[in-house]
């Protein structure tokens, strides 16, 4: 083992620094992917650097955030109104931490909810394990692929959010870059901002994912109510 690592250490200096690796040596140990040595990088984000690993015949996601190179204050402003994380210092590698946390909570919690969104596998720290969507490539986000039937998608999109606010979240960052296109249905992603509706801020999210979203699908000519919208996904009422 130590031998394996120095070498993956060589490979990957420069990309991850010796914290990172440790976690995700850990976390390929347990069986969660195959090999550092198949990690493919899929995205760099904001905070983090989104890769596909193998495992077996299939592929998961691993999402590392950065320890340096991230705005952990943007995070802080965030989580600081979630009322699961009140009492959480601003500190760097706690507030990473608890971010990584708390999207692994929201995506267990939307899954269990039959909420499209990828199943989280483990995380460690820094490091967070969920389902690859997509075939061979991962899915294309919304914004890239147009959906054939806009009605049907925005309401099949506006179907998951209400099971997401039945399940007591919000996204709090929703757009056509956090919407997967997968096979013409929507894979909801990226639920680090998600907290829960007794948040001081839960109103505020709502009206502007809401207005994200109808904004997105007017493009392309699809006039959705707002105001309506958002009484569909609070009310009792089937979509
Ligand atoms: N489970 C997944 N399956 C397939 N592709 C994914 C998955 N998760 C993330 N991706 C891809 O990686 C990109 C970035 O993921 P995500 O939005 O979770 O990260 P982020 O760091 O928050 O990015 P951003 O800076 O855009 O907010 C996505 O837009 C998508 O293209
Ligand atoms: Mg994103």
């Amino acid at each position: 083992m130590a031998k394996i690592t120095k070498e993956k250490f060589k490979t990957y200096k420069g990309v991850f620094d010796e914290f990172t690796l440790r976690n995700l040596f850990k976390l390929s140990t347990q069986g969660y992917f195959d090999d550092t040595e198949t990690l493919s990088p899929v995205f760099i984000g904001k905070e983090s650097n989104v890769f596909s690993a193998k495992r077996g015949k299939d592929k998961v996601i691993v999402k590392i955030y950065r320890l340096e190179n991230c705005d952990f204050n943007r995070m802080f402003d965030y989580i600081r109104y979630d009322p699961r994380y009140i009492g959480l210092q601003r500190q760097r590698r706690k507030v990473i931490f608890s971010w990584v946390q708390r999207e692994y909570r929201n995506l267990l919690k939307a899954r269990e909810a039959e909420v499209k969104v990828p199943t989280p596998y483990a995380f460690l720290n820094n490091v967070l394990v969920e389902e690859f969507i997509g075939k061979k490539e991962p899915a294309p986000k919304l914004k890239d692929k147009i959906p054939k039937n806009m009605k049907k998608f925005f309401d099949n999109t506006v179907a998951q959010l209400k099971k997401l606010y039945k399940a007591n979240l919000i996204h709090a960052d929703l757009s056509h870059f956090n919407i997967l296109n997968f096979q013409e249905k929507p894979v909801i992603i990226d639920l680090s901002t998600c907290t829960t509706l007794d948040s001081p801020r839960a109103e505020e999210y709502m009206e502007r994912d809401i207005r994200n979203l109808c904004a997105f699908f007017a493009r392309y000519g699809l006039k959705e109510d707002k105001e309506k919208t958002i009484k569909k996904i609070t009310s009792h009422q089937k979509v």
